[in-house]
C-alpha cells in the first residue's frame, strides 16, 4: 500500500470572533479564532500532526471516528499542557468518511467545544472516487458543522447552572460553520452535504422547507450499501451524515430543523416542553446558481459491506446511562449523579477490559431523555432497537447512536488500547463532563 506522509499543524489558541458585526466574542480555535481547518486525508496516508497548545489551560484533540490505537486517540489521557506540542502520526486505514476532531480535555470538553474547539476531517479513498459522487470541496461537496449558541448583546455567553447541567448547554441561535444566518450558493445539480452535529446538546431534526426528498448516502463510518431516500433526518450531537440533494430545479430552499425537544422527563408519559416554542428554525439557505450542466445521477449501489455475524460475539455487556434524580441512579456522587451503570467517570479506573480482535454485543439504554452514545476506536452496527429490528435510519457503520429506547450494538474491537484506554460516553458534552462516561482497554 501507498503510505505517504502528509503533515498538519494545529495551533490551539484563544481568539476574538465577530459573530455579529461590530460585536466581539472571546472564542477558541485551531489556527483561527473559531473552529478549525478541514483536514483532508486519504486512506493509506500516515498523517504527521503537530498540535501546539497556546491556551492557558490543558487541552486534547480527539479524532472522533478515526480508527487508530488508544495512545493516538486524543482522549482525556493525551493531555497537551499549556505550551506543549503533541506529535502523533495518524495511520489512515479506513474507508472514506466524514469525521471530526474536537477537544476532549478531562472535565473541560463541553466548555472548550462550545468556545470553538472543533473541526472536520474528511477521509477519501479510491473506492469512493470511482463512484464519481460530487466531491468538489466547497462547491458541490459542502461541509455543514451545525451548532447552537447563546448570545447576549451580540456576544457569546456561556450558560451555566442546573438546567445547563441537566439539558446540556443550549442556545437560541443556530450557526453553521461558525456563521449565523448562513446561505450557500450551490450549482443547480446534485450536491453532497456533509452534515455534522457539532452542538453540545441540541438534536437537529432536519428537513427541507419545500419537503423535497434527499438521499442519505453515508453514516459515521462511511458509505452505506445503497442510498436511502428520506425527507427528514435526525442528527444527535456527535453524529454525521452525508446526503445528496438535487438542486437542479434552480429554486432556493432552506434546510430547517424542528423544535429542540430533547429535555429530561421525570416520567415517561409527561409531555415535553419544546425549548424553542415549537417552531422550525432555519439551518442554512441554499441558492442554486447557473443552468443545470450535467445530469449526475444518484448511484444505485455504493459499497458492499462484509457483514459481521452476530453469532461470533463472544460476550454481552450492558450499559445504562443515568442522570441524577432518576430512579436508575442512586449514587449521590459529587458530580450530581451522572454516570454509566451507576458509576461516575473516574480517569483512574478502567471500567471494562476487552480482548483485541473480539466481537461483542453491547446493550445500551438510557434514562429520562435521549442520549447519543459514542464509542471510541470502533465502528459498530445496530442489531436491534427496543427489541425490534433497527430503524432504517440505524443502518450503516456507526460510532455514535441515539439511545432513547434500548439498543443492541454489534462491536468488533480491532484497535489496541492497552495503556491508554478508549472512552464510551454520552455525546451531550455536559453529561460527559459530569460523569456519563466510562473507559475500556483493548488488548
Ligand atoms: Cu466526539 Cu469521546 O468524542
Ligand atoms: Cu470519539
Ligand atoms: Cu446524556
Amino acid at each position: 500500500a501507498r503510505h505517504h506522509g502528509q503533515s498538519v499543524s494545529l495551533r490551539v489558541q484563544p481568539g476574538k470572533t465577530s459573530f455579529f458585526p461590530g460585536r466581539e466574542s472571546e472564542t477558541l480555535g485551531y489556527n483561527g479564532s473559531y473552529l478549525g481547518p478541514t483536514l483532508r486525508v486519504h486512506r493509506g496516508d500516515d498523517v504527521e500532526v503537530a498540535v501546539t497548545n497556546a491556551l492557558s489551560e490543558d487541552t486534547t484533540v480527539h479524532w472522533h471516528g478515526l480508527l487508530i490505537p488508544g495512545e493516538l486517540d486524543g482522549g482525556p489521557h493525551q493531555t497537551i499542557p499549556t505550551g506543549a506540542t503533541w506529535q502523533p502520526v495518524l495511520p489512515i486505514r479506513q474507508p472514506a468518511a466524514t469525521l471530526w476532531y474536537h477537544s476532549h480535555a478531562h472535565g473541560r470538553t463541553a466548555e472548550q467545544v462550545y468556545a470553538g474547539l472543533a473541526g472536520l476531517m474528511i477521509v477519501t479513498d479510491d473506492e469512493e472516487k470511482a463512484l464519481e459522487l460530487p466531491s468538489e470541496y466547497g462547491v458541490d461537496d459542502i461541509p455543514l458543522i451545525m451548532q447552537d449558541r447563546q448570545f447576549e448583546n451580540g456576544s457569546l455567553v456561556l450558560p451555566q447552572g442546573m438546567r445547563t447541567r441537566m439539558h446540556g448547554r443550549r442556545g437560541d441561535t443556530l450557526m453553521v460553520n461558525g456563521t449565523i444566518n448562513p446561505f450557500a450558493r450551490v450549482p443547480a445539480r446534485l450536491v453532497r452535504l456533509r452534515l455534522v452535529n457539532g452542538a453540545n446538546a441540541r438534536f437537529f431534526d432536519l428537513a427541507f422547507t419545500d419537503g423535497r426528498p434527499f438521499h442519505w448516502m453515508a453514516s459515521e463510518g462511511g458509505l452505506l450499501e445503497r442510498p436511502v431516500e428520506l425527507r427528514s433526518l435526525r442528527l444527535a450531537p456527535g453524529e454525521r451524515a452525508e446526503i445528496l440533494v438535487d438542486f437542479s430545479d434552480g429554486r432556493p430552499v432552506t434546510l430547517a430543523t424542528g423544535p429542540d425537544s430533547n429535555v429530561p422527563r421525570m416520567r415517561m408519559m409527561e409531555r415535553t416542553a419544546d425549548l424553542t416554542g415549537g417552531e422550525r428554525d432555519a439551518v442554512v439557505r441554499f441558492e442554486p446558481q447557473g443552468a443545470e450542466t450535467s445530469v449526475v445521477k444518484v448511484p444505485e449501489q455504493l459499497l458492499t459491506h462484509e457483514r459481521l455475524d452476530p453469532s461470533t460475539a463472544i460476550r454481552r455487556r450492558r450499559f445504562e446511562m443515568t442522570m441524577g434524580m432518576g430512579m436508575g441512579s442512586m449514587m449521590g456522587s459529587g458530580s450530581g449523579g451522572f454516570g454509566i451503570n451507576g458509576r461516575s467517570f473516574d480517569i483512574g479506573r478502567v471500567d471494562e477490559r476487552v480482548g483485541l480482535g473480539d466481537t461483542e454485543i453491547w446493550e445500551v439504554s438510557g434514562a429520562m431523555m435521549a442520549h447519543p452514545f459514542h464509542i471510541h476506536g470502533v465502528h459498530f452496527t445496530v442489531l436491534s432497537r427496543n427489541g425490534s429490528p433497527p430503524d432504517i435510519r440505524d443502518q450503516g457503520l456507526r460510532d455514535t447512536i441515539v439511545v432513547q429506547e434500548p439498543v443492541e450494538l454489534l462491536v468488533q474491537f480491532l484497535q489496541p488500547a492497552e495503556n491508554a484506554p478508549f472512552m464510551y460516553h454520552c455525546h451531550i458534552l455536559e453529561h460527559e463532563d459530569n460523569g456519563m462516561m466510562g473507559q475500556f482497554s483493548v488488548s
